[in-house]
């Protein structure tokens, strides 16, 4: 059994005392509305995984142009704002403390999702190349983008800053701009993407205006002590390519470095979206990262609980975030501190539409009351009745172990 106790030992981001290091992530879910209105269920799914030391709530476009997923969570207007409050209240209620990321995907969008059919926008009309993207008439060849103007790459500035109030307006703790994953802050700092003559392009400070502007105006807001940046240094993901990669995100850090933030959350070499793939042989390492920032540091991807262990032994990180492990595992500190299995998630589900493989998975708790529950009635001790009787009663372990029971009776295993 690894030794959990450093993730699990108490750190201050901001002005927060965590209870722990263990970091739920930003996961995109798709359980919105099709509005883009935050439901019930992601209350409920948020509140389950409350016990980590910080969530991220799941990255929320800041504008109808910002969108490129059906049922993503918006932070635009005033009733996604206010349902957002039934997860905020959840995750108070449960203990938590849980920022919301801010989220504008640029040219990773389609004219089929766009308000009005208009081109995405980005900063200058180059297109993805790679891969395809999800839309009302299924999956669609990237577009070239339309390229924005000085002004109104100003006036997304502004987006940013009103989508800020609002999450504060819903009860979030703090917000984490996202600057990853190849998204439209990502397009702004990469050269191979961000083409423009205006001084929002060219040399690395150019590259660096709109990310900083954006997190200035963010800070404004919230006070820096409140704000988190995500980047992604090694990322390629969405054709997001730089000549010198090493150059523009050691600058970014620096520059973000300057500011007091909560905190940098850096995505591992090895994650390329929401996959694993093998780290590039040019990647930068975290640790190299670490060296150039004093503040704390969060690191997400592919982490085991002995390798978050030893970033936080050898101080590479402060945090460690744990993405699919939390989709599987709502109770992953526990889990951690008992030395208890992970279960695995169903990747299948990590889109889909309803409580299957999003609110269904059990605690470790749960789990071994199921195993007995199960054993119980295969043993006979347990009638099928009384089952059935405790579900009736609203009894949701008896529920599970009931769906389980008659999963394993009439349904062979689900491929994963
Ligand atoms: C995804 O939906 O797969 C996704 C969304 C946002 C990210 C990465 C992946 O930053």
């Amino acid at each position: 059994m690894s030794d959990a106790s450093s993730l699990l030992s108490p750190v201050l981001v901001g002005p927060y005392l965590l209870r722990n290091r263990v970091v739920m992530p930003p996961l995109t879910r798709n359980r919105a509305t099709d509005e883009f209105v935050p439901t019930a269920r992601m209350a409920v799914y948020y509140a389950q995984r409350a016990s980590a030391g910080l969530q991220v709530a799941e990255g929320a476009p800041i504008s109808e142009q910002a969108v490129a997923y059906p049922r993503v969570p918006g932070i635009w207007n005033a009733s996604q704002r206010d349902a957002w409050r039934q997860v905020t209240d959840a995750v108070h209620a449960a203990g938590g403390v849980i920022f919301l990321q801010l989220w504008h995907v640029g040219r990773v969008s389609h004219s089929l999702t766009q308000p009005s059919g208009e081109l995405p926008v980005a900063p200058s009309a180059v297109r993805i190349e790679e891969g395809e993207i999800y839309t009302p008439e299924g999956l669609q060849e990237f577009e070239a983008p339309r390229s924005l103007g000085t002004d109104e790459v100003r006036a997304i500035v502004q987006d940013y800053a009103a989508a800020a109030r609002n999450a504060m307006r819903a009860g979030f703790d703090g917000v984490e701009i996202h600057g990853a994953n190849g998204y439209l802050v990502d397009q702004f700092l990469n050269d191979q993407v961000n083409r423009r003559t205006d001084r929002y392009g060219g040399d690395v400070p150019n590259r660096l205006r709109f990310l900083l502007e954006v997190v200035d105006a963010v800070a404004a807001v919230w006070g820096p002590d409140r704000v988190g940046v995500r980047l992604s240094p090694s990322g390629t993901w969405m054709d997001c390519r730089d000549t010198d990669k090493k150059s523009l995100y050691s600058a970014a850090v620096e520059a973000l470095g300057e500011r007091s933030l909560a905190y940098l959350h850096l995505v591992e070499p090895t994650i390329a979206g929401s996959m694993s793939v093998e780290a590039s042989p040019d990647a930068i390492s975290s640790a190299y990262f670490r060296h150039l920032y004093s503040g704390t540091l969060i690191v997400s991807g592919d982490h085991t609980l002995e390798s978050g262990a030893k970033a936080i032994d050898n101080g590479t990180a402060d945090l460690v975030g744990y993405g699919r492990a939390f989709i599987a595992n709502p109770d992953l500190p526990t889990r951690f501190e008992q030395g208890a299995p992970l279960a695995e998630a169903d990747r299948a589900l990590f889109y889909s539409h309803d409580d299957k493989g999003y609110t269904d998975y059990p605690t470790i708790e749960e789990e071994r009351h199921l195993t007995a529950l199960m054993a119980a009635e295969e043993a006979g001790q347990l009638s099928f009745e009384a089952v059935r009787r405790a579900l009736v009663n609203g009894d949701p372990l008896a529920q599970v172990a009931r769906s389980q029971h008659y999963a394993r009776a009439h349904f062979a295993p689900e491929p994963r």
